[in-house]
């Protein structure tokens, strides 16, 4: 969960490098590094901190100007704790290698161990400066070259890894491998020249030719010449596969707004409507998706659906509960990856296992889909990120189109899972006739209009602005909601705690009377969900209960509500539409909510502390 970045080529390496790094930056972001090789010397700048730190380290340094050879690194740490020492690069014992790591070696301390015994010693507490070392010794030992020494060193590592190696010895090349953690080489062809990095983006205006290595690969980059693509365990020479990018350099900028997570907050009209363009025809009451098509009788067959995820996608799983059991009449379970893997579940073939996952790289996901195969279960993937490790691990999926996401915070990842989720649950409910023609038709014509309510919704920003000044200076903060929205409930918590850093809690609107209610004082602010049609009578009931305690009530309910609004101390009107659409609006003021108190409170938005985008440790 750390951005690595190289370049070999003829242009400055550096202005490549710490681009890429900063658009590498919402993968970990509390220590960078680069190193810079000028012909002759490898030059090295490390700091804890962020880019922009690294940066002013940088500006001093005169090889910004020199050197067409270079790599960066931006860490999530893992071993050892954000400093300058453990920062990446790192360098072997004599100085002639370099790597930049993203992964984690489990058997580090046993091979460090017999590095030592050799002589070795080390700088940091990082598991990466053991792997260049283990690579040296390699080279050593067999009197080979890089590549060699690379490949033979990692069949003997346990855990995950994507790298960059290269030697100033032999300074034409650059070595990349993958395990579990993904990377692609940017291929600038007539040039002769190479990027690397673990997404596309830090090349995108340099070249739309990618490989994406898959795991157990590795590559041998050479200056000027092709790239040859092995597999690791068995050395065979592999096909590089060159993909074209669809990715554009204005899908990675934030485009005036000052936030990416406001920028995707406001994409959310168009992301619903890419989610769903092509799959669902209204009029016609179709809705096509080719992997649940081609699998139509294992969803029909299935005893349960079991839906694995994490964070913000496992709250969207839980949409998607209420959603299948209420329109396809199937069971469904909902995990938290990191539990369901390790507790001996029971899992049949007769499972149909869903993983969301907007990267596609959680490791706790992607290993509850693994144990799930091993059981014989179908198991379908929701993924954003095309060719992600989810995408590819999963026996057929549905991609939600959402667009790259990079603030820390998913926003539009949670609105275009929903969307793929309902378009399965109605698809699957059609072919089942759990849910009547009239239905269908009519839930298709209102997933139709729901960009139209979005988009209308996010003119109310600053009515929301207003009610976040108010109360940006909660200690604590409670969410309630209950059926399809008490997931919703739940993401409003997340949003707020993750970038504001203010706790806050969801539950379901009618479990506050066993426990969560003693914390409710005239302090509190309770943000109650209270549309028209899911239990609203419950609710209002709630709130009342609320209120006699004093608590402050920002009630978000159907346009044109009465009751509430005479209680609450703020309402949020949001378009009508069905109940089971009405997560797709009603998580839009939340976002907007949590965005504009951590702006307020002068919080880093869309880099919060301890957090990165896309988690493959466990
Ligand atoms: O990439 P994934 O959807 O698998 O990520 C899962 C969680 O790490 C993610 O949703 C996390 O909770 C977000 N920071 C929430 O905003």
């Amino acid at each position: 969960m750390c951005g690595i970045t190289g370049y070999i080529g003829h242009r400055k390496a550096y202005p490549i490098v710490i681009n890429g790094l900063k658009r590498l930056e919402y993968r970990g972001y509390d220590s960078a590094g680069v190193m810079m090789f000028d012909g002759d010397q490898m030059h090295l700048s490390k700091t804890k901190g962020k880019v922009s730190d690294l940066e002013e380290i940088t500006n001093k340094e005169t090889y910004r100007q020199e050197g067409n050879i270079g790599m960066g690194h931006t860490r999530w740490a893992t071993h050892g704790v954000p400093n300058d020492i453990n920062s990446h690069p790192h360098f072997s014992e004599s100085g002639d290698l370099v790597i930049v790591h993203n992964g984690i070696i489990e058997n580090y301390d046993t091979i460090k161990k017999e590095l030592i015994t050799r002589g070795y010693t080390f700088q940091s507490d990082t598991d990466t400066e053991v792997l260049v070392n283990l690579i040296e010794e390699v080279k050593k030992q067999e009197g080979c070259k890089l590549g060699k020494a690379v490949q033979i060193a990692l069949t003997q590592v346990i855990g995950a890894y994507a790298i960059a190696v290269f030697d100033k010895t032999k300074p034409n090349e650059i070595i990349v491998a993958r395990l579990g953690s993904p990377i692609a080489i940017g291929v600038g062809k007539d040039l002769g020249e190479f990027f690397v990095a673990s997404d596309a983006s830090p090349f995108i205006e340099f070249t739309k030719d990618a490989i994406y290595l898959e795991d157990e690969e590795m590559a041998i980059i050479k200056l000027g010449k092709e790239v040859k693509v092995r597999k690791i365990m068995d050395d065979s020479l592999v096909d590089a596969n060159i993909q074209e990018l669809q990715l554009s350099l204005e899908q990675i900028e934030k485009g005036g707004y000052d936030h990416f997570m406001l920028k995707e907050i406001h994409e959310q009209p168009k992301a619903i409507i890419d989610t769903y363009r092509g799959r669902m025809l209204a009029d016609e009451g179709i809705i096509k998706m080719a992997g649940v098509d081609d699998n139509i009788e294992k969803f029909m067959n299935a005893d349960r659906i079991i839906i694995v995820a994490c964070g913000t996608s496992w709250h969207a799983g839980l949409v998607g509960e209420y959603l299948f059991e209420d329109m396809a009449r199937v069971p469904v379970e909902v995990e938290y990856a990191s539990e369901f893997r390790y507790r001996n579940p029971i899992i049949t073939p007769k499972d149909v296992v869903i993983a969301i996952s907007q990267s596609g790289e959680t490791a706790d996901t992607l290993a509850a889909i693994k144990l799930a195969k091993s059981k014989g279960a179908f198991v379908f993937g929701v993924c954003n990120v095309v060719g992600s490790s989810i995408a590819r691990e999963t026996h057929a999926g549905a991609y939600t189109h959402a667009g790259p996401e990079i603030g820390v915070a998913s926003t539009k990842a949670f609105t275009t899972q929903i969307t793929v989720l309902s378009l399965i649950a109605l698809k699957l409910a059609k072919a089942k006739g759990t849910l009547s023609n009239s239905a269908f038709h009519m839930y298709l014509q209102k997933m139709q209009l729901i960009p139209s309510k979005v988009e209308k919704l996010l003119q109310i920003d600053n009515k929301v602005k207003e009610i976040a000044s108010v109360y940006k200076d909660a200690k604590n903060c409670l969410y309630l909601g209950r059926g399809f929205n008490f997931p919703v409930a739940l993401e409003g918590a997340l949003k707020l705690k993750e970038i504001s850093y203010i706790h806050a809690e969801g539950y379901p609107a009618a479990e506050m009377k066993h426990g969560p209610i003693a914390l409710i004082d005239e302090n509190m602010p309770i943000f109650v969900i209270a549309t028209n049609k899911g239990h609203y009578e419950k609710v209002v009931s709630n709130i009342q209960e609320i209120k006699s305690r004093s608590g402050k009530i920002i009630a978000i309910v159907t346009e044109g509500d009465v009751t509430v609004k005479e209680i609450a101390d703020h309402v949020i009107e949001i378009p009508d539409t069905e109940e089971a659409l009405t997560p797709l609006l009603t998580t839009i003021p939340l976002q907007l909510l949590s965005y504009h108190i951590a702006v307020m409170l002068d919080k880093n938005v869309d880099q919060p502390r301890n957090l990165a985008k896309s988690v493959t440790v466990e």
